[in-house]
């Protein structure tokens, strides 16, 4: 008999369980799943946001820092629902890019659960500031998880005690 999956063997040592109202429905944030272009395209379209080619996504990808899905388990397929990345050095500075939660899944307290499991794989790379660009309409969601502002007002910035 072949012996039943574990979550780690499907998102790596460092994934994480989000918890959720429904116990039939399990999501987990992973940092080692490979992402799937073509479901990560999904999600962005959902959104709203505008297709990019997807060369060059495969790219951005590839040269990114980090890499966030946040799948809904199913052992057969796991599905792409929410997804971050963020660029940077790895030491000292990283800045966090495409933060997308599916909208069937929105207002569920994933986007928060995904940008803490962001912070905390940059905490341990011992990354020393994030900061992020956020769309004019979801400043509040970053500040009210402790994000400030910079001077112009046009950027969140996380700043990490030393
Ligand atoms: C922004 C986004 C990631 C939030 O995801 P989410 O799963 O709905 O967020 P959560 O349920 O974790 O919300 C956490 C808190 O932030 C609040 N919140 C969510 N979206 C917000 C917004 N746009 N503005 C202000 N507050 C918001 C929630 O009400 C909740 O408040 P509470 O803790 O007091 O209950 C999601 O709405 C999304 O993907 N939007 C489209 C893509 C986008 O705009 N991404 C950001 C680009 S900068």
């Amino acid at each position: 008999m072949p012996a039943v999956k574990g979550l780690t063997d499907f998102y790596g040592q460092r994934h994480r369980r989000c918890d959720v109202p429904s116990a039939s429905v399990e999501l987990v944030l992973s940092c080692e799943r490979e992402i799937d272009l073509i479901e990560l395209e999904q999600l962005c379209d959902a959104v709203g946001w505008s297709r990019r080619p997807l060369r060059r996504v495969r790219k951005a990808l590839q040269y990114s820092l980090l890499r966030v899905g946040l799948w809904r388990h199913d052992p057969r397929l796991p599905k792409l629902v929410g997804f971050a990345r963020c660029t940077g050095d790895g030491v000292v500075e990283a800045t966090v890019w495409d933060v997308a939660v599916h909208p069937h899944y929105q207002g569920a307290g994933l986007g928060k659960a995904l940008m803490l499991y962001v912070l905390d794989q940059l905490r341990s790379m011992e990354v020393e500031r994030v900061s992020l660009f956020a769309d004019p309409g979801v400043v509040a969601f970053y500040q009210a998880q402790g994000w400030d502002l910079e001077p112009q007002d046009r950027r969140c910035a996380f700043w990490y005690a030393p």
